[in-house]
């Protein structure tokens, strides 16, 4: 994924720094060419060697290591980076990027970076929240640096507030944002639904589906990475937020219906991915539903078509993409689908097919509109969602 991509990672000084040792090896697991660079203080909390052990590349630590050519190494890794993470970045080391200072090998090869350089500061409650570092922090945002906020909860000190290195996934998410694609959609409000609807029997006792929100998360991401203003209205799902997404939280058809009624004007691109209950419980028993011997009998309704809906009031221009879980007859169905429900494409996939549909990391499926029926092969979500954006994009 990251294969010709020169990502530099400056560690310093605090106590988070060896969540970087994750976050190197993530990257060079997808083929990144990574070097890392660390303050001296930040040698006392991780060893420079476990960085090149993981990276196969140099640590570089002091401008005046006799080992390599400290005059021109840091100025060529400066132009050869796609970006820099600056992660965990203390109270001292921001203030010297605010002012430009360079007085060792971190801060000098980031003062001559001229690509996007992201800031994830770490520190303690009081140092973070001082104005002096809020004031370093909106100057270095005046200087177009990327900030991360920082988590809240228990701090390595003791304290307790802002101030802790994001999980490894989140400061991974923003070095993805910033190299993985090209910002096709910057400008385009995307609209996705995703997960699986719960609805309730009784105060105890609910019906939903198998979906795990795999494939809507990950168009969500890649939207969001390819530029995209995202919207996402989930089902319940245990898999973590995508980044840089807005995210609205239901459980029912219904819920979810109301949210894309209030939400699905605004879009240019609306994507149905959820495996929304055709039907739901007609009453919900105040208590426990009643049962006769060996037989529990509910009666159903038909919960609002909400494809069909966004379809029968989509504006001229908007591009309504629904998708399909289909057992037999995939793409008789799926073009069914497309016509009765007035989307402009519909994504098929077969829950016979191995490696695809429900809780999978991969999907097999077939990309239908009016005029065009495109068959992938097997390929991670992510992949997936690339290529359904594509097409997309192509046909707006
Ligand atoms: N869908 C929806 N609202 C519903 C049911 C489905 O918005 N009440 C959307 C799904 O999100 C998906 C598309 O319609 O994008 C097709 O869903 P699917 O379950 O495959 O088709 P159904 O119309 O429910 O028909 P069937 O279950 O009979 O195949």
């Amino acid at each position: 994924m990251l294969k010709d991509k020169n990502i530099v990672l400056a560690v310093t000084g605090s106590i988070a720094a060896y969540k970087m040792a994750n976050v190197a090896s993530a990257l060079v697991k997808q083929h990144a060419n990574v070097t890392v660079m660390m303050t001296k203080n930040a040698t006392n909390f991780i060893n420079p060697i476990t960085f090149e052990t993981l990276t196969g590349n140099k640590c570089l630590v002091d401008t005046f290591d006799r080992n390599f050519q400290y005059s021109v190494e840091h100025i060529s890794l400066a132009n050869s980076a796609d970006v820099v993470l600056i992660a965990p970045a203390t109270a001292n080391v921001i203030a010297k990027l605010a002012c430009g200072l360079a007085d060792d090998m971190l801060t000098t090869t980031v003062l001559a970076c001229k690509c996007k350089k992201i800031v994830s500061p770490a520190m303690n409650t009081n140092m973070f929240e001082n104005p002096i570092t809020q004031d370093n922090i909106e100057k270095l945002k005046h200087y177009g640096f990327e900030i991360i906020e920082p988590d809240s909860g228990r701090l390595a000190c003791g304290d307790v507030g802002a101030g802790k290195l994001p999980a490894e996934d989140v400061l991974l998410s923003y070095i993805y944002k910033e190299v993985l694609y090209r910002k096709d959609l910057a400008g385009k409000k995307v609209l996705i639904t995703a997960g699986p609807t719960v609805e309730s029997i009784d105060p105890v006792r609910f019906i939903s589906n198998h979906s795990t929100g795999k494939m809507g998360y990950a168009l969500a991401r890649v939207c969001a990475y390819r530029g995209a203003d995202v919207e996402l209205v989930s089902g319940r799902c245990a898999i973590p937020k995508p980044s840089f997404v807005n995210v609205t939280d239901v459980l029912s058809a219904e819920d979810m219906f109301e949210a894309v009624k209030d939400r699905y004007k605004q879009a240019d691109i609306v994507i149905m991915a959820a495996a929304v209950a055709d039907y739901t419980p007609e009453t919900v028993a105040d208590n426990k539903i009643k049962k006769k011997e060996g037989d529990l009998s509910l009666s159903f309704k038909r919960t609002k078509d909400i494809l069909s809906f966004v379809g029968e009031n989509k504006s001229p221009g908007q591009f309504v993409c629904g998708f399909a879980m289909e057992t037999e007859d995939l793409v008789d169905n799926a073009k069914g689908k497309l016509t009765r429900k007035n989307a402009d494409m519909i994504v098929a996939n077969s829950l016979r097919d191995k490696g695809a549909g429900f809780a999978t990391d991969t999907n097999i499926v077939t990309i239908i509109t009016k005029d065009d029926v495109k068959k992938l092969e097997i390929m991670s979500k992510d992949d997936i969602s690339v290529r359904i954006i594509d097409e997309i994009i192509s046909r707006m």
